[in-house]
């Protein structure tokens, strides 16, 4: 008798536990504000198709942040393994630490190299569209409150 009654009271017990875990429900999912099962067909949006000698710089998110690329890539990607455009334009070791010249590629940091003397960039960096990301005028999706101080 005495282990049936247990056995009721733990059946209550767990039954009770069940209803308040309601669980989350499709709108509360993910960071969107609709329903999860909502497909919201977002605008169309074009990358910056500035040409280099034109496009300026943009501002760094933070000191030490990857700068966004301000121009149009599309003429330099893909980037394989015989053949990488960004590099043709900004990899200039001799230009490290000189004044920036306007319209003139960003020489790549010293960073990005093993050895800047011997000209050998460091094959981690190669993939220069990994860190580095080209722009479009669009809203997030979601806000930001990141500040750069
Ligand atoms: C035809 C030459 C050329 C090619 C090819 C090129 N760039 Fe550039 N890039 C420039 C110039 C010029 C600037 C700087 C414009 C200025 O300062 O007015 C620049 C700026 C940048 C900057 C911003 C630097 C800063 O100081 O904020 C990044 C990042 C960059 N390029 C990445 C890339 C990547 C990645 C590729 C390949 C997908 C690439 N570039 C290909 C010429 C080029
Ligand atoms: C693993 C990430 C990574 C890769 C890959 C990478 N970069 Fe960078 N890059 C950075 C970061 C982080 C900075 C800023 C800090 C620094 O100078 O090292 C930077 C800085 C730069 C700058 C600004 C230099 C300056 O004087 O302010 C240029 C230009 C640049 N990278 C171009 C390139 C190009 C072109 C490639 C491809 C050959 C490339 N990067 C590959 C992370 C990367």
């Amino acid at each position: 008798m005495k282990a049936l009654i247990l056995t009721c009271a733990l059946l209550t017990l767990s039954l009770q536990a069940g209803a308040a875990d309601k669980g989350l429900t499709e709108e509360q999912m993910g960071l969107s504000k609709t329903s999860v099962n909502v497909d919201p067909d977002p605008a169309t949006f074009e990358y910056r198709q500035a040409d280099p000698s034109t496009s300026g710089v943009l501002p760094r998110a933070f000191s030490g942040a990857p700068p966004q690329v301000p121009h149009g890539i599309e003429d330099f990607i893909p980037i394989t393994r015989d053949s990488n455009t960004c590099v043709s334009c900004h990899q200039q070791p001799d230009q490290i630490g000189k004044k920036k010249v306007k319209g003139e590629p960003t020489p790549l940091p010293a960073t990005h190299y093993t050895d800047v003397k011997n000209n050998a960039l460091h094959m981690g960096r190669y993939n220069c569209t990994q860190c580095h990301t080209p722009q479009a005028n669009v809203n997030p999706l979601v806000g930001n409150t990141f500040k750069r101080k």
